[in-house]
């Protein structure tokens, strides 16, 4: 039979732990930008032209390689996975722009200059850079 004293310490050991076991649950989840990592093999071919117009258009927030900024969040990211955000959310978001939902960086206002074509090519190079890194 435990003593009262070691009987506290030994909860106060598991609150603590369940503590920290909720925060890393939290961290994995929405509000952490450094979450992905980046992809770090040669862009294919049939991505480049994706890759050209995601530098162009969308990595000023969502990062080289869709790591993530301070302005905007990782699209290399297990929430922006097919079955999460599937294709069309990503011609939505270029079209109408995306009220803030999931992170704390605002709204992102809508793409000027590209077209449904553009963005296509951007969502293949987004897909190839989340299996890169583990997504599907
Ligand atoms: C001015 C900054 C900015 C630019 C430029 C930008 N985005 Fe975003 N984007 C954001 C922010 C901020 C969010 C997160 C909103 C939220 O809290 O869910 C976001 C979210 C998204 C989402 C998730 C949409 C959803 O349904 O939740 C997609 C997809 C996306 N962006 C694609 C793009 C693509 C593709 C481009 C380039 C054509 C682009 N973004 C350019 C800031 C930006």
């Amino acid at each position: 039979m435990q003593s009262g004293v070691e009987m506290n310490v030994w909860l106060r050991g598991a609150g603590l732990s369940l503590l920290v076991a909720v925060l890393a649950a939290c961290e994995s989840g929405a509000t952490n930008p450094e979450a992905a990592k980046p992809a770090g093999g040669a862009t294919p071919a049939e991505v480049q032209v994706g890759e050209a117009k995601f530098s162009a258009n969308c990595a000023g927030c969502h990062g080289v390689r869709g790591v993530g900024t301070k302005q905007g969040p990782p699209l290399v990211h297990k929430i922006y996975e097919p079955n999460h955000h599937a294709d069309v959310a990503f011609q939505r978001a270029a079209e109408n722009g995306v009220r803030a939902h999931h992170w704390e960086f605002g709204n992102m206002p809508k793409i000027e200059g590209v077209t449904a074509g553009d963005v296509d090519h951007i969502i293949r190079y987004v897909r190839w850079l989340q299996r890169e890194a583990g997504i599907y």
